[in-house]
Parts: structure tokens; C-alpha cells; sequence
């Protein structure tokens, strides 16, 4: 057999990283990048064990055996239509492209529909795990035609983090399904970080803990049911000292630390003001026009847009005053309950995001296998967790799980732990701090375990003032009732 072989198209930090790590996996590999720097720096760390690392794209494509496997790393966007526009005249029948960006999934399928009626295979591969993960081992989700996958696949395989020998990607399926199913991944990823923002403000200013404290008990976490990527990373941040990071020139502004940091830990130094790229916002547009609840997802991205209103925040506190206090009872409790909480509302937002994605599949056809997306979330990945497995075994049990709060283990898990979820909600409300996640997961869990919710009042609303008739449960039809002024 033939050595595999892979084409890297732009050699910024990432394609760089997963250009050598396709290195490491004895994968022939030929490096192109419009910069003399990124392929300089290419060059270097492969130590002469590229096929070629060139500026020089016709170069680059003669290196490459055909059919050629070209992996695209440029910014999602524009950055890819012209790396496609450049490629595509000088490709040959029965290439393959990939683009591993975090494009927008209606992108890929337009890229993906032109680029297969000129006779080449196009792949929409989400691609996760930082750069840490594309130089030692991401998760990788490619999408598109099947065919195609085969020959990659020795490729993606050798690069991909493992977990019990079981490489963190596969084909998942049709057209646009690679970028769709890493975009609810991101959606997940900001529900998760949003729910662990909010036990931190709990736990900080509802319990006065401190973030030593903070960090041990995320540390504890760690080592239960909630062990994950996320709660690991938060802990090391939680106790990262102030000193050791900072230079002067990178020192904080003006502010000085609010009242009650001590100073002693860089995250007390951080604005609390998050960025983002969009790729939460898509999870939650696609949601709504699919018709399918994630609330706890929708709840993250708003919290980023509130974050950035950073001026307004500071004006509206001084005149309404801030809300925050101290959570009434005792702040080991609070911690106590914290931990369950998180459990209980980590499995609400995989939930919704699973859901999600099985409502995506039917209706984009990309014919997503459930069990396949938790199988190859289990490792490389920032959701990573170790309720992946749970998930895996729910899927694998039963395929066509309607949500996964209704498989048998997450069903126990969430009666064991929801009554800490609502009542972290309830000393958040008391002390006044927002827990826009918490909320959100807790109020998803009890309007879908609810057998009868007030709907019937707004089918009736709705007839009332617009004649859009309502159904009945006594009788089968569409209803229109003359409703009358009350007191007339
Ligand atoms: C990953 C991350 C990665 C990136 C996010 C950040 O899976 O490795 O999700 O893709 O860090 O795009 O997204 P925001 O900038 O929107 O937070």
C-alpha cells in the first residue's frame, strides 16, 4: 500500500500544527502557505521531512500524488472561496478537498455542490481541540461524500486523539454535516463555559470563596462524574497566580481589582467582556429556524453580548445598583450543591445540542449517526467528558432516542441531581446574581417533563385576536370561536 499523503493549504498555527502532526503519523506531507514566513517556519519544525514546503501553489500540487487529499486551514470565509478559486482549475478528477475551518455550514454546501459538479470531492471538516489538539490530537469531523473517506481515512486516523485505541473521528455523513455538527459542538462549548462562569459568580460572590478555594473544589469536580476538558481547564485557571504571566507591558489598565479580589490571581485581572466568532450564534439561529429549544445555548450567547456591553453595565449599576450579594446559608453547602447542579445542567445542554443535530440530520439529510458524534466527541475535543461514554451507550442502545434526557442513565442521573440545580437558581435569584445558563437548563428540564404546559392559553390568545384557530383535546379539527369582551 501506498504511503497516505496530505496537502496542507495554509500554514498558520493550526495548519502548521496538524501538518506536523500528520508528519508524526508517517503521512507524506506537502506544506503551501502565501507567506515566506509560515512555510519557513514549516520547513523548520518538519526538519526536511516535508515532501515540499513552498510558496509556489503548481509546485505544491505537483508534489502531491493524485487523487491528491488537500487539507485547507485559512480563516473561515472569504479566505476560503479564493483558496477554492485558486485550486479548483488545477485539480484533477477525483481530488479532495477539506476545508478544516470553522466555516459556516450553508458555505460549505454551496463550496461543496460546486465543487463535486466539476468532478472533485469536497469535505466540510470541523476540526477541534485548539492548537494544542492539531499538533498532538484533535477531534475531527469531516462531512461529504462517502466515497472519498476511505482513502483519508488512514490520514485523519493516524492525526486524531484516541480514546480506548478508538481514533476521535469519522466520516459522519452527507453535504454539509462535518461543519454542521462541529457548529453544535460550539454551541454545547458555550453552554458549558457559560454554566461554569455562573457557579464560579456564585460560588465568588454568593459564597465569599475564594478563588484558591474555587480552584480545588473544580479540581474535585475533575476527578467525579463531571470530569471534563472544561471543568479541568477551569480549576489550573481558578488558581492561576497573578505574578507569573504578567509583564509590564501587558499589565492590567486602570482598574483596579473590585471589591473583595485579593490581587493575588491573574483571573481577577481578567475584563469581563468575552469575544466570539459566530459559531455559537449559528448554533442557536439554525435552532430557531429548525424549531428545536436550546435555551441553555441561546442563554450563552446572549450572556457574551451582555458581557460586551461593558460601559453601559458600569453606568446602570451606579444608578439601579448592583444586584449581587452574599447567598443566604452556608457557603460548604453552596459549594456541596454546586457540583450536582453543574452534572444536572451539563447533561440538559448536551441534551439539547444532541437533539439538535437529529433534528438537522432529518432535515438536511445529512443521515448523522447519533452514536458516532459521542463517540468521537470522547476525546480531543473542548467538550470532551466523560458523560460522552453515557451518551455513546444511550445512542448505541437505542438510535432514534428522541432527547437524551429520556435515556434510562441520564434520566436517573438528572432525578439525583436537579433538586441541587433548582436550588442553586433559587439562592442565585435570592442573592441577586444572574445565572442566565442555570436557569435556562433547569426551566428546559421542567417544561419538558411537563405533561401540560399553558400553551392552551396562548392558542386561545391567538384565536382571540387573529382567528388562527386552536385544536382541542375533546375533539379532532382546527377550532375558531367568537371570543367575547369580558364585561360587555
Ligand atoms: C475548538 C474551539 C475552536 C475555537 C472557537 C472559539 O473546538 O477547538 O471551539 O473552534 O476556539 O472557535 O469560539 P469563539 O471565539 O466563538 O468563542
Amino acid at each position: 500500500m501506498s504511503t497516505p499523503h496530505l496537502g496542507v493549504v495554509g500554514l498558520g498555527v493550526m495548519g502548521r500544527n496538524l501538518a506536523l502532526n500528520a508528519l508524526d503519523a508517517g503521512v507524506a506531507v506537502a506544506g503551501t502557505d502565501l507567506g515566506d514566513d509560515a512555510v519557513t517556519g514549516f520547513q523548520d519544525e518538519a526538519g526536511g521531512r516535508a515532501l515540499i514546503a513552498t510558496t509556489d501553489l503548481d509546485a505544491f500540487l505537483d508534489a502531491l500524488p493524485t487523487p491528491r487529499n488537500i487539507l485547507v486551514m485559512v480563516p473561515a470565509g472569504k479566505a476560503v472561496d479564493a483558496v477554492l478559486a485558486g485550486l479548483a482549475p488545477k485539480l484533477s478528477a477525483g481530488d479532495l478537498v477539506i476545508d478544516g475551518g470553522n466555516s459556516y455550514f450553508k458555505d460549505t454546501q454551496r463550496r461543496h455542490d460546486e465543487m463535486e459538479a466539476q468532478g472533485l470531492h469536497f469535505f466540510g471538516m470541523g476540526v477541534s481541540g485548539g492548537e494544542e489538539g492539531a499538533r498532538y490530537g484533535p477531534s475531527m469531523m469531516p462531512g461529504g461524500p462517502r466515497g472519498p473517506y476511505a482513502r483519508v481515512a488512514p490520514v485523519l486516523e493516524g492525526m486524531a486523539a484516541e480514546v480506548d485505541g478508538d481514533p476521535c473521528v469519522a466520516h459522519l455523513g452527507a453535504g454539509a454535516s462535518g461543519h454542521y455538527v462541529k457548529m453544535v459542538h460550539n454551541g454545547i462549548e458555550y453552554g458549558l463555559m457559560q454554566l461554569l462562569a455562573e457557579a464560579y459568580d456564585l460560588l465568588k460572590r454568593g459564597g465569599g470563596l475564594d478563588n484558591g478555594r474555587m480552584g480545588e473544589l473544580f479540581g474535585q469536580w475533575n476527578e467525579g462524574e463531571l470530569r471534563s476538558y472544561l471543568v479541568e481547564i477551569t480549576a489550573d485557571i481558578l488558581k492561576h497566580p497573578y505574578s507569573v504571566d504578567v509583564q509590564p507591558n501587558e499589565a492590567p489598565g486602570d482598574e483596579s481589582p473590585p471589591e473583595g479580589m485579593t490581587g493575588k490571581y491573574l483571573l481577577d485581572y481578567i475584563k469581563d467582556t468575552a469575544a466570539q466568532k459566530g459559531t455559537g450564534k449559528w448554533t442557536s439561529q439554525d435552532a430557531m429556524d429548525l424549531g428545536v429549544p436550546t435555551p441553555t445555548i441561546d442563554a450563552a450567547v446572549t450572556s457574551r453580548y451582555i458581557s460586551a456591553l461593558k460601559s453601559e453595565r458600569v453606568a446602570a449599576s451606579e444608578l439601579l445598583g448592583t444586584p449581587a450579594g452574599r447567598a443566604p446559608g452556608d457557603p460548604d453547602e453552596l459549594a456541596g450543591l454546586m457540583g450536582d447542579a453543574l452534572l444536572a445542567a451539563f447533561l440538559v445542554t448536551y441534551a439539547q445540542g444532541f437533539a439538535l443535530l437529529k433534528r438537522a440530520s432529518d432535515a438536511y439529510e445529512f443521515g448523522l449517526d447519533l452514536e458516532t458524534v459521542a463517540r468521537i466527541w470522547r476525546g480531543g475535543c473542548i467538550i470532551r467528558a466523560d458523560l460522552l461514554e453515557v451518551f455513546r451507550e444511550a445512542f448505541r442502545a437505542d438510535a432514534e432516542l428522541p432527547n437524551l434526557l429520556v435515556a434510562p442513565a441520564v434520566a436517573d442521573a438528572l432525578i439525583g441531581h436537579r433538586d441541587a440545580l433548582r436550588q442553586s437558581v433559587v439562592l442565585a435569584s435570592q442573592a441577586g446574581i444572574p445565572t442566565p445558563a442555570l436557569s435556562a437548563s433547569l426551566d428546559y428540564l421542567d417544561a419538558y417533563r411537563s405533561a401540560w404546559l399553558p400553551a392552551n392559553l396562548v392558542a386561545a390568545q391567538r384565536d382571540y385576536f387573529g382567528a388562527h384557530t386552536f385544536e382541542r383535546i375533546d375533539e379532532e379539527g382546527a377550532f375558531h370561536v367568537q371570543w367575547e369582551p369580558a364585561g360587555l
